[in-house]
């Protein structure tokens, strides 16, 4: 039997941690949980936050077989590591240190700049993080972006085309609404002065602003994309424990390069048609069917 990894997220963004994932894990099967009815998670305190994302965990590990899990939001994985690893039995990776990571891997000066939600900014576990690896980092909340991704004001209409063309925010004619995106994003990083060498995109909404971003920051200092580089430690990880139980690696019945379709089952609290719609542009393909999942109040 091939396992199953658990990805969740408050909302549709972790989509783009999945991408990412089923790029390099092509055997694994994927349960997606977007935790839509209570989105935003960003702008809550860390007790309510716990509990949401202990509860979305359980989901995964006890009804859906999760064997990995994998927190695809930087809010829950600043916040509610702790809580999720002491509320299921399998193990579980965050984003946050490995947007460090690769933070450190980009920064020639030591300093980074990070930006993401509210409550992630305030829990400091990005400086936290960085502090860990010998990294100064200085957070900045951005509040706005989230819900400006929601609403389809990015410059481009999904993730993939931002991964594949990143200088396609130029070459492309933008909606107008995206010039509303684009004087927030300059207002948003012309707050943050520092003299670093990188930005970390510390929400995994970002990833849909990328072009936008990477126009707005001075040249040289490179944008690092939180959701590629948990996704690059996830494979790390799951390939060691893999090697330990090789249907996971090779499975007799599976054609390897066979594509990843069917092999996703994405769930989420709130409206399915939403985030059938949403969703695929997050994850550079449709979601298929999204199945509704009460996980109370
Ligand atoms: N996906 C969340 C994150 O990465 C942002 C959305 C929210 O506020 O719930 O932090």
């Amino acid at each position: 039997m091939t396992p199953t990894i658990g990805v969740f997220d408050s909302g549709f963004g972790g989509l783009t941690v999945l991408r990412a994932l089923v790029a390099r894990l092509p055997h694994a099967q994927f349960a997606f949980l977007g935790d839509t009815a209570r989105l935003p998670y960003g702008s809550k305190s860390r007790r309510t936050i716990a509990r949401y994302a202990a509860e979305s965990a359980q989901f995964l590990v006890h009804k859906q077989g999760a064997e990995f899990l994998v927190i695809a939001c930087n809010t829950a994985s600043a916040l509610a590591l702790d809580a999720i690893q002491a509320a299921v039995p399998v193990p579980v990776l965050g984003v946050i240190e490995p947007g460090a990571e690769a933070a450190r891997a980009a920064s020639r000066t030591g300093d980074v700049l990070v930006i993401a939600t509210d409550a992630t900014v305030q829990s400091h576990a990005y400086a936290a993080a960085c502090r860990a690896l010998g990294l100064r980092a200085l957070e900045k909340a951005c509040p706005l972006l989230v819900p400006l991704v929601e609403e389809g004001w990015t410059s481009l209409p999904d993730y993939s085309a931002a991964v594949a063309v990143p200088d396609a925010a130029q070459a492309a004619p933008a909606p107008p609404q995206v010039a509303v995106t684009s004087e927030v994003v300059r207002i948003y990083l012309a707050e943050l002065t520092a003299d670093a060498a990188a930005l970390v995109l510390g929400c995994t909404h970002y990833p849909l602003l990328r072009p936008l971003l990477e126009a707005a920051v001075p040249p040289g200092m490179r944008v690092i994309d939180s959701a590629e580089a948990a996704a690059e430690t996830a494979a790390r990880l799951f390939g060691q424990l893999a090697s330990e139980r090789p249907p996971f690696e090779k499975d007799s019945e599976q054609d390897p390069s066979a594509p990843n379709h069917g092999k996703i089952r994405c769930f989420a609290t709130d409206s399915v048609e939403k985030f059938e719609r949403l969703g695929s542009r997050f994850l550079g393909r449709s979601v298929g069917t999204v199945e509704l999942v009460d996980l109370g109040g």
